[in-house]
């Protein structure tokens, strides 16, 4: 069962969903122009993030001293791959408002040496927490990538994709599962819990599992987004397939 620090919307599809995600994300926006916005990438982001540019180019709202930090990034690509996250993101949020590259931040999957990436991640989000964390969530119940059995209390890390994860992302990859790298770089659940508002979307009956662990199920290291229960202040917006299996 939810608790009361969680608010769950739920609509009819998947533009409904990305609507409603906009709404919450232009206020905060509006409401404060230097803003941290923590981000994800994946598929279900792109309506809103579509949403956002549209009402940057028709409404003028500005970006120019908004801050991102964003969840995670694949070991071994960077800018110059169209797989990776931090292209993905210029690809269809940062090229296309008027944001500030300095103030983009994204784990760099190419450094040289990936602990002290994360010592460098973690160190950059506590000094930027955020005002609110975009999340998706995977069919596993991952968030970010942090995959079940992820400590609640870890930090930026090095992660294994599990089979599933890596089979679920070989669709944006032309050559399919071969071509899917097999490590990430990932904020930890900790770095996530520390976000000052968190706003998880999902659409699509192959969440539906994963969404009925997170809200109704124990909050249990085996569904990591089933920690957001304990969090103060949560939004989730989910459309009718995914919400289908909720027993309330
Ligand atoms: C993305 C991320 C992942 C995705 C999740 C859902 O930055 O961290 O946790 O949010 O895998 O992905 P989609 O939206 O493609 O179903």
């Amino acid at each position: 069962m939810a608790e009361a620090n969680i608010t769950v919307i739920i609509k009819r599809n998947y533009e409904e969903v990305s609507a409603e995600a906009f709404r919450y994300m232009k206020e905060i926006v509006e409401n404060k122009k230097d803003a941290i916005l923590g981000l994800a990438t994946g598929s279900t982001p792109i309506g809103l993030y579509k949403k956002m540019i549209e009402d940057h180019k028709n409404n003028g709202t500005s970006y120019k001293d908004i801050k991102t930090v964003n969840l995670d990034e694949y070991v071994g690509l960077g800018a110059e791959s169209d797989q990776s996250y931090v292209y993905f993101m210029h690809d269809n949020l940062f090229d296309h408002i008027d944001i500030n590259e300095s103030n983009v931040n994204l784990p760099n999957g190419k450094a040289e040496d990936m602990d002290k990436e994360c010592e460098r991640y973690t160190a950059l989000l506590n000094d930027m927490r955020q005002d609110v964390q975009l999340l998706g969530i995977g069919a596993n119940g991952h968030i970010g990538f942090n995959e079940p059995g992820t400590p609640f209390d870890s930090t930026t890390n090095i992660v294994k994709l599990k089979e599933k994860t890596r089979m679920d992302n070989a669709r944006f990859f032309d050559g399919g599962i071969d071509e899917v790298p097999t490590h990430a770089i990932t904020m930890g659940i900790k770095n996530v819990m520390n976000a000052k508002s968190i706003l998880l979307i999902a659409n699509g009956e192959n969440k539906a599992d994963a969404i009925k662990a997170m809200l109704e199920g124990e909050v249990s290291e085996e569904c990591p987004a089933s920690i957001l229960q304990t969090h103060p202040n949560v939004v989730v917006i989910i459309d009718d397939a995914a919400a289908s299996k909720l027993t309330k």
